[in-house]
């Protein structure tokens, strides 16, 4: 069943959204009169000339001539499939959202996708997967917009326009698509080096994913849950596969981009058209609320930081089921319009700069894919709770508002009862103590460390997976044309790992430089080893 329609005041009536067909008896025109002849111009005689007035010829021409929107900015290449999410309850001491509590099952949408590549490009390329999920829960929609890799490129939004820049095809010959391997890209994260451990990620096989069912997800940043009690909990979320983290070999998927670009598309498809349902535990790792927002020394307003499983367990809360297709492309996948800000009571932000800028952009770049403000009531963005939101007119508005008074309060037309602040119901801002400040655009000394958790993740490799990590490395590096880009990432290397730098640097058949940071001695304990694998349940 699709979202529910609107009535003509916007409110969700509960009624399934009707499928409109392409069967049916007769062809008809966008205003319903029956055509004879759609495969035929009006003319003046058989052999013409064609005459203007063919209202059938013109309108059918002018929608084609508008049927395509702008790609995302990002992420402009995906698959999704609708599904459910069942709660195990075992977060009902740190939330209170009611999608969370013991037994509750939840609606979603779920969108996979690349990052860099135009819709049209390949799937199988070494890239991030986007892993968004909207939760059409009854007290509003709940989007989690994450990745399949728990890091980002960067600490602060204002440098996102930058690094997608860097990411995306050059601009004088729009050459390569979706593939690290060009300059911008390695000019940027070897001048930006927070991007070392998004980056040292993506050279794994954590980027040539077998399945986006196979995928982990992550939330990435920290976020912020409420119980009844109001007491404050920080967070990290995670998505766990049933089927396990798969990748190919990049031989594979080298070979896939060629004869099978739309291979993880096909494959959604395919598993969930046979009843092979895919399955993910959502869990969460779970952090005291401290003013310094900290656990174990890592920074938890850094999105460049993850916290290892060993020292803080994913919890599994709930079960996520995808079990039927789009049946439309367009109207489901195209259309659907994702925002970290869509919260419900019980979830909240925290002040990571990155989600900050987010919270900014997903609304203002839908407005102009989407074609103005009313892009909520399409069908796949539909909440499943009511709407009553004094919000008006605008390009596709599509509901029928009565009355006369779209403010509150008002005394014409009822006005409205709930008040600020005294609907228990309602979604408050944690009241959070701000200390005394003054206006800074510098970033927390802890922002600056950016090579840590890049040599941790390093060591916690296998030797296989160093293998492919190094000729990863090479691999791109060797498509950059600028001696100088290649020399500044070998220094990069050489501050998470001297072999790896070394390595790499003998594939390009240039020397390798030392490091110029004090190497951390992070352990590479079998427990570390796991990292980024476990999945402790309790
Ligand atoms: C789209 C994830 C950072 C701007 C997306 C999508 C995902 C995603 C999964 C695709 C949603 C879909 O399937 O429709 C992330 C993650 C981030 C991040 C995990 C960092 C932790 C940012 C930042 C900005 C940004 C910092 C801007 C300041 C956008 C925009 C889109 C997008 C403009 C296109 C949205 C649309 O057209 O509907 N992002 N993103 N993202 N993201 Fe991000």
């Amino acid at each position: 069943a699709g979202p529910d329609t609107l009535s003509p005041t916007g409110q969700p009536t509960g009624a399934p959204q009707a499928a409109v067909a392409q069967g049916g008896a007769y062809l008809t025109t966008a205003q319903g009169a029956r055509l004879h002849d759609s495969d035929h111009s009006l003319k003046a005689g058989p052999r013409g000339p064609v005459l203007l007035q063919d209202h059938h010829l013109r309108e059918k021409i002018t929608h084609f001539d508008h049927e395509r929107i702008p790609e995302r900015v990002v992420h402009a290449r995906g698959a999704a499939a609708h599904g459910t999410f069942q709660s195990y309850g075992t977060a009902g001491k740190v939330t209170k959202a009611a999608f969370l509590a013991k037994g509750a099952e939840t609606p979603v949408f779920v969108r996979f996708s690349t990052v860099l590549g135009s819709r049209g490009s390949a799937d199988t390329v070494r890239d991030t997967r986007g892993f968004a999920t909207k939760f059409y829960t009854g007290e509003g929609t709940f989007d989690l917009v994450g990745n399949n890799i728990p890091v980002f490129f960067i600490q602060d939004a204002i440098k996102f326009p930058d690094v997608i820049h860097a990411g995306k095809p050059h601009p004088d010959r729009e050459i390569p698509q979706a593939q690290s391997a060009h300059d911008t890209f390695w000019d940027f994260v070897s001048l930006h080096t927070e991007a070392t451990h998004h980056t040292i990620w993506n050279m794994s096989d954590r980027a040539i994913p077998r399945s986006f069912r196979m995928m982990e997800g992550f939330g990435i940043h920290t976020f912020r849950l409420v119980n009844a009690k109001g007491a404050t909990t920080l967070v990290k979320f995670h998505w766990k596969p049933k089927l396990g983290v798969h990748s190919l070999v990049w031989e594979e998927a080298q070979i896939t981009s060629g004869t099978d670009p739309d291979f993880h598309r096909r494959d959604l498809a395919d598993a969930i058209e046979a009843g092979a349902f895919p399955q993910w535990e959502l869990g969460i790792q779970t952090f005291p609320d401290t003013p310094e927002q900290t656990f174990e020394g890592i920074d938890l307003l850094d999105p460049t930081k993850i916290v290892p499983e060993e020292l803080a367990p994913v919890r599994a809360i709930g079960l996520m089921t995808l079990n039927a297709n789009p049946a439309n492309y367009f109207a489901e996948t195209e259309q659907v319009a994702f925002h970290p800000g869509h919260l419900v009571p019980g979830i909240d932000v925290t002040d990571d700069p990155l989600l900050a800028g987010r919270l900014f952009s997903y609304l203002d770049t839908q407005i102009s894919r989407l074609g103005g403000p009313n892009f909520a009531q399409i069908p796949v963005n539909r909440p499943h709770a009511p709407v009553n939101d004094m919000l008006r007119d605008g390009m596709h508005q599509s509901a029928v508002h009565t009355g006369v008074a779209p403010y509150r309060p008002n005394s014409l037309d009822g006005g409205c009862p709930f008040l600020a602040g005294t609907d228990t119901g309602a979604f408050i801002e944690v009241p959070l103590e701000l200390p005394a400040t003054r206006k800074v655009r510098d970033a927390p000394a802890s922002f600056a460390d950016h090579f840590t958790q890049p040599r941790l993740f390093w060591l916690s490799m296998t030797p296989v997976e160093r293998e492919h990590i190094i000729a990863a490395y090479t691999f791109e590096l060797s498509k950059c044309q600028q001696q100088a880009v290649k020399e500044r990432t070998l220094a990069v290397l050489a501050n998470i790992d001297p072999r790896l730098c070394a390595e790499v640097a003998t594939g390009l058949g240039l020397p390798a430089p030392a490091a110029t940071e004090p190497l951390v001695d992070t352990d590479p304990s079998p427990a570390l080893s796991q990292l980024g694998r476990t999945w402790p349940v309790d």
